[in-house]
């Protein structure tokens, strides 16, 4: 199990250009290019441990990928095959519960597993919706827990559903379903979450509709166009260097081909409300809106977050650090679905800034910081990629020890790389 020890830094002006590619859309892209019949180009797809795992899975049901230097092709199988193994999700709730919605319809049996966090976070949340149109899924603790076994339908009952979590990873997993059910389904949120599966299905052709702010679903009757694609950079991977130029002084950061997308970049909006200078220059759209975020230093004040969860909340754990080293009071309200994260990111969190010696109250839903300082520490990940690269993040300002950091590996491989370039971090076992 590795660690890391970073120093504090001195101020910098950074362009970086190789910030990870998009988590959430490099999954799709590997799951999306099984509903059509002729192959998917993508550049730039995430090499790192989760999005790996997924393309182990589309060539375990039959896809082959060939990658190249700067694209990948993956081409669907004419059916899928029925695979003998189990298919191994590792940490990725994304991967599972996408997957649980796409095979639900897929005839055929699959059985889906992770590691021990995967293991221990909720699935109902898409297995009670799905055995409701007729889905036959199972695992322990009645289908909350993997190993989680579909037994895929030829094709299951459209539906109206009014998901009481705005989650992206159940809606699309739902969205799935509905390509493959026999007849028009209506999927409404409690709030809009991260929409990259509505944006490419559309764009592959899926008649996906905006209706009295729901989305309808009608079932594909031929096989979607390919996908053509370059992923953008992951903004909540770029974030944890926003948060770095936002609180070492006299410092700049330009984080190059972002995902603009209003649902993912909620958090550099907070953040320049804390006081940061922060631009966006939009460049391009397909399938999202890509361009630029520069993040300036200047001294960050409080503020409270209650609004838009959804759209902050994987960038929480690296918000936390910027609220740690703020003046005055900040507040996390509404956000109880980071309990079921990697970690429960609320104890995780706020135990980690504790140990930083910052005054933290918790919440079941939240937490409250009161900021101003902090000191080194050493830090226990849990085993949360997004925990232990916040609180490297902290180092640069006042040192930090993060034990049990090879989760950094399931989203952002080259993140150590480009925290070197902005102060010494020493590597350990
Ligand atoms: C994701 C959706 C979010 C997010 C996760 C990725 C996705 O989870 O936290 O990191 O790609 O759909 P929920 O759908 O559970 O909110």
């Amino acid at each position: 199990m590795s660690s890391l020890r970073v120093k504090p830094a001195k101020a910098f002006d950074q362009q970086i250009d190789t910030i990870a590619p998009d988590k959430s859309i490099s999954h799709r892209c590997a799951i999306f290019s099984l509903l059509s019949d002729k192959p998917s180009t993508v550049r730039n797809y995430l090499d790192a441990e989760d999005t790996r795992n997924t393309l182990e899975i589309v060539k375990k049901l039959g896809a082959v990928v060939e990658e190249e230097a700067d694209f990948m092709k993956i081409t669907p199988p004419a059916s899928l095959s029925e695979p003998a193994e189990i298919l191994d999700c590792g940490n990725s709730g994304t991967a599972i519960r996408l997957f649980m919605g796409f095979l639900a319809s897929r005839p055929g049996f699959y059985v889906l597993f992770g590691d021990k966090y995967l293991a221990s976070r909720p699935m109902r949340r898409v297995a009670d919706p799905l055995r409701r149109i007729g889905a036959d899924i199972d695992g322990r603790e009645n289908g909350n827990l993997a190993p989680i076994s579909v037994r895929g339908a030829e094709a299951l009952k459209g539906y109206v559903y009014e998901s009481p979590i705005a989650s992206a990873q159940v809606k699309s997993a739902m969205i799935l379903a509905a390509l493959n059910a026999t007849e028009p389904s209506l999927y409404r949120e409690p709030h809009l979450s991260r929409d990259h599966s509505e944006r490419m299905l559309r764009g592959m052709g899926a008649q996906i509709k905006e209706r009295d702010g729901a989305i309808e679903i009608h079932p594909v009757t031929a096989p979607l166009e390919p996908l053509d694609i370059t992923v953008p950079a992951d903004p909540s991977s770029g974030f944890f260097f926003a948060v770095a130029a936002a609180i070492v002084p006299g410092s700049r950061v330009v984080l190059k081909n972002l995902s603009l997308n209003d649902t993912r970049i909620e958090a550099y909006k907070v953040l320049q409300k804390m006081g940061a200078k922060i631009e966006f220059v939009l460049h391009e759209e397909k399938y999202e809106p890509i361009g630029d975020i520069v993040v300036a230093y200047a001294p960050l004040h409080g503020v409270t977050v209650h609004e838009n969860i959804a759209w902050l909340i994987d960038e929480l754990p690296a918000l936390s650090i910027a609220m740690a080293l703020a003046e005055g009071k900040s507040v996390v309200q509404n956000a109880k679905e980071l309990r079921v994260k990697e970690s429960d990111r609320i104890s995780s969190v706020v135990e980690n800034l504790r140990l930083c010696g910052v005054e933290v109250e918790e919440f079941e839903d939240g937490y409250a910081i009161t900021g101003g300082k902090m000191h080194a520490a050493t830090i226990d990940s849990h085993g949360d990629h997004r925990v232990a690269m916040s609180f490297a993040v902290a180092g640069l300002v006042c040192g930090m020890a993060i034990e049990d950091t090879d989760c950094i590996m399931t989203s952002f491989p080259n993140f150590t790389a480009l925290l070197s370039k902005l102060s010494e971090v020493q590597y350990g076992d």
